[in-house]
C-alpha cells in the first residue's frame, strides 16, 4: 500500500507518517513538500523504524503521486496567529490547484485522496471539480469536531470521552453540526436540555478559537495524525463502522454541489455509501444553512478573484 503524503515537512504530514508508519499502516510512503531539507531528516529518522517490519519511506515529487494508492493532502501556506480557518482559503487554493494539475489526465484514477488541508470543505470541492476524479475518491478530513464533540459530553457528563459515542457533521468550522439526537454513552441513549446543548457546543465550537488564540504555528497534529491513520484502516478494511468525512454532495441530505461532512461507510476504493442518518428537524435546518454558506462560496472559479 503505497500512501503519499504532500506537505509531509509539516506537522500534519510528519504526524500522519510517524503514525502510520508505527502502526503498520502502508508498506511505501512518499513524501512530498518544498521543505526538502526537513523531508531528509524525516526520511532517515522513519527509516530507523524499519529495524520493527519492513517499508520503504522517500521523498518524492508531485508528479509521483498518481502512482499512490492513496494521497494525503495537507499542503498549506504558513499559519498567522489568530485566524479562521476560511482566511486560509486563497493562499492553499494556490498550492491545492497546484496539486490537481499533477492529476490533469488521470481522472480515472484509482486511488482515494484524503485533504486535510483547510478550509476542507471548499478546497475539496474545487480540488475535485478540477480533477474530475470520482467523488467518492476524494474525502475531506474532519473528525477531530467529533472527537471535540464527544469530549465536550464528557466534561458535561462528568463520564470519561471513551464511554461517549457522538457524532459531527455539517461544515469544518462554525458551520458544523454536532448530532445531540443520537448520543450515546455506554451504550444508551441520552438526552441533553438546552442548557447542557449550549455548554457542549460552546466547548465544541470555542476548541479552535482557544487554540490559535495561542499564537503558536502548531496545529492539532497529534489528534489528526492519529485520525488520519485511523481514516486509512477504514479504507483498507483494518477499521469497520461509520467514518465522518467531507464529500461533495449529490442530493444526499438534501444538497448539492456543495462539500461537506456526513456519515459515511469507507472502503477501498474510497467511499462506498453515504449512509442516511434521521436528523432532527434542527439538525437538518443547521446542515441547510451551512450548506447555504459554503454554496454562497462555493463556485470555484470565484475563489480566485
Ligand atoms: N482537517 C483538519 O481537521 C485539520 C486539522 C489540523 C490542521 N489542518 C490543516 O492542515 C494544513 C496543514 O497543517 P500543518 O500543521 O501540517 O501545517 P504546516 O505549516 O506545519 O505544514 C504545511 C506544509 O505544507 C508545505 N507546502 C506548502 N506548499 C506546498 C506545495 N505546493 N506542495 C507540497 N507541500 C507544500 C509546507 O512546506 C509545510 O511543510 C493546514 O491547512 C491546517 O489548517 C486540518
Amino acid at each position: 500500500l503505497k500512501i503519499a503524503l504532500v506537505g509531509a515537512a509539516g506537522g500534519i504530514g510528519s504526524s500522519a507518517a510517524y503514525t502510520m508508519a508505527t502502526r503498520g499502516i502502508g508498506t511505501e510512503y512518499l513524501l512530498v513538500d518544498p521543505n526538502e531539507p526537513v523531508l531528509q531528516t524525516q526520511v532517515m529518522d522513519l527509516e530507523q523504524l524499519r529495524i520493527k517490519r519492513p517499508f520503504v519511506v522517500r521523498v518524492a515529487d508531485l508528479d509521483e503521486l498518481p502512482t499512490a494508492d492513496i494521497v494525503v493532502i495537507s499542503a498549506a501556506v504558513p499559519p498567522e496567529p489568530d485566524r479562521p480557518r476560511m482566511h486560509y482559503l486563497r493562499g492553499n487554493l494556490t498550492i491545492t490547484r497546484q496539486i490537481a494539475e499533477v492529476f490533469d489526465g488521470h481522472s480515472d484514477w484509482q486511488g482515494v485522496i484524503i485533504f486535510a488541508s483547510n478550509p476542507v470543505d471548499p478546497l475539496l470541492l474545487d480540488f475535485q471539480v478540477r480533477t474530475g476524479i470520482d467523488r467518492r475518491r476524494v474525502i475531506g478530513y474532519s473528525i477531530n469536531d467529533t472527537l471535540r464533540f464527544r469530549y465536550g459530553i464528557a466534561l458535561e457528563a462528568r463520564v470519561r470521552p471513551d464511554q461517549v459515542l457522538a457524532w459531527v457533521i455539517g461544515e469544518h468550522g462554525n458551520g458544523c453540526v454536532p448530532l445531540f439526537s443520537r448520543v450515546e454513552i455506554d451504550g444508551a441513549p441520552v438526552n441533553f436540555d438546552e442548557d447542557q446543548q449550549r455548554r457542549i457546543r460552546e466547548y465544541l465550537l470555542g476548541w479552535y478559537p482557544r487554540w490559535v488564540a495561542l499564537g503558536t504555528s502548531r496545529t492539532s497534529t497529534w489528534m489528526s495524525g492519529n485520525g488520519l491513520a485511523e481514516m486509512v484502516e477504514h479504507l483498507i478494511g483494518g477499521l469497520n463502522g461509520p467514518w465522518l468525512g467531507a464529500i461533495v454532495l449529490e442530493g444526499e441530505y438534501g444538497i448539492d454541489g456543495v462539500a461537506m461532512t456526513v456519515p459515511l461507510e469507507l472502503g477501498r476504493s474510497g467511499v462506498r455509501s453515504v449512509l442516511n442518518w434521521e436528523l432532527s428537524a434542527p439538525e437538518q435546518n443547521q446542515l441547510k444553512a451551512a450548506a447555504g454558506y459554503l454554496s454562497a462560496l462555493s463556485h470555484p472559479p470565484s475563489y480566485g478573484r
